[in-house]
């Protein structure tokens, strides 16, 4: 299993270019199922859970072609399969947005229970939910959802939590119910939006996304379309911070600002530079760094995405921080790795008191999961010495070229191949 070693401390200086959206990519490909056509994706972030959607929907029967690294035709002209139970999709959270697709485009679906990052429970009881309250029958046997509707007709569903998984997958099933679905209490987050942008492209009729209420007036039919993912907001905040915590000067190219008004107000807080262009933002970070208290929360709320990577940050600023976790109940495991290069942070529940020290101290550690991952990168790159990265399959799901993107910047990381 590879791993990365960074020798940290070094300044990071320069640009870099943020690939498109994970979160955006995993549910724009699965709802490409739904139109008997082709659809070009364009601005993918070339990532392994975006390679592993492509070889679920292969073995389904669709094509998909790689046109350069980042775009990608996907063909589901032919008829395909309503079953997805190979291992790819347990592998992966988002293949979840496959039972909403399917049972649009063919009122049945089957798909084995999703999988992905592990930090505590994560129930899909709101997706199937919404489901049957479109009318579908929903079992979940042998570690499979699967659901069947004759048809499925427009309703009203309120969701007693915001979440981002059941407003996508409700909406990609309501695209093709009769009449009119809304969606109140949904998530505003910007892939739900870029989501249903992509399916009015293709001809649905979705209003109001990106509000607490989405509006959805089922069609009949959908197309392929042309589309192009937004920027990652995750990684875009990732690389703000990288250059944050050390103390570096740094233009973050092809983001969207305004997805970065939680984390900037937090940095701006903290006493780092933050210059917003149309499309890029540059961080200065030349004075020492001030502690501040965090609660994550659903967009346009701080993202409990950058809350790992934020901790790193905070655990070596001047002072005491309170860091709050209101997405995830379980989302510190990796607190356990910060502290082996030194970081000073106690555990409550979902709350992390953390005592800023001068600098971290190169050790071996792991991620323990995605973010969790990016969080140890970014502390390897403020530490003393070496630190060795292990379990670097799971930041390879989410983050694209992360050690020459590091590199071009000036920071001393390399991957080991094993
Ligand atoms: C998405 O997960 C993201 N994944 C996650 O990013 C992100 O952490 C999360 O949204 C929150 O922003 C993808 O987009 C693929 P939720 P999702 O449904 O949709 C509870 C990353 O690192 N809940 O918004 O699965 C749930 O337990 C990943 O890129 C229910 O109770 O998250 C949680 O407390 C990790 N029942 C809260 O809602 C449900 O049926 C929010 O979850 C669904 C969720």
């Amino acid at each position: 299993m590879d791993k990365l070693v960074v020798n940290g401390r070094k300044r990071l200086v320069g640009e870099v270019a943020i690939s498109g959206a994970k979160n955006a990519a995993v549910a724009v490909i699965p709802a490409a199922v739904m139109a008997k056509g082709v659809s070009v994706l364009e601005n993918l972030p070339d990532i392994e859970d975006v390679k592993s959607l492509c070889h679920t929907i292969e073995k389904m029967g669709g094509k998909c072609k790689y046109l350069d690294k980042h775009t990608l035709e996907i063909d589901c002209s032919a008829d395909m399969d309503y079953r997805a139970t190979f291992e790819e999709v347990q592998k992966m959270r988002a293949s979840y947005y496959l039972l909403g697709a399917l049972l649009a485009r063919y009122g049945k679906a089957e798909v084995a229970m999703p999988g992905g990052c592990n930090f505590g429970k994560r129930p899909i009881d709101l997706h199937l939910k919404g489901f049957r309250a479109l009318g579908a029958t929903v079992v979940e046997e042998d570690g499979m959802v699967k659901a069947y509707a004759d048809k499925l007709v427009g309703t009203s569903i309120y969701m007693d939590q915001v979440s981002v998984g059941a407003t996508i997958n409700v909406m990609l099933a309501a695209t093709m119910a009769e009449g009119v679905t809304t969606i109140e209490n949904a998530a505003k987050e910007p892939h739900v939006v870029d989501t249903a942008n992509y399916l009015n492209m293709m001809g649905a009729n979705i209003k109001g996304a990106g509000t607490d209420v989405i509006r959805i007036k089922g069609v009949s039919e959908l197309k392929g379309a042309q589309y192009t993912i937004i920027p990652d907001q995750i990684e875009a905040g990732t690389y703000m911070i990288a250059a944050a915590i050390t103390g570096g000067d740094v233009l973050i190219k092809n983001i969207i600002p305004k997805h970065m008004d939680s984390l900037t107000a937090k940095l701006d807080e903290m006493q780092v530079k933050v210059v917003e262009g149309d499309d890029s933002i540059r961080i200065i970070a030349d004075t020492p760094l001030k502690a501040v208290n965090v609660k994550t929360m659903s967009y346009p709320g701080f993202p409990t995405d950058l809350q790992p990577q934020i901790a790193a940050l905070l655990a070596v600023c001047n002072g005491q921080s309170v860091l709050t976790e209101n997405v995830w109940e379980n989302r510190y495991q990796y607190i356990e790795e910060l502290r082996k290069l030194g970081a000073q942070v106690h555990i409550d529940g979902r709350i992390a008191t953390i005592d800023g020290v001068p600098h971290f101290n190169g050790a071996a550690v792991s991620a323990t999961d995605l973010r969790a991952g990016a969080a140890m990168i970014l502390a390897a790159l403020a530490a003393e010495g070496e630190t060795v990265i292990d379990g670097v399959r799971y930041i390879d799901r989410g983050y694209e070229d992360v050690e020459f993107k590091l590199q071009a910047l000036g920071a001393d990381i390399k991957r080991m191949v094993i």
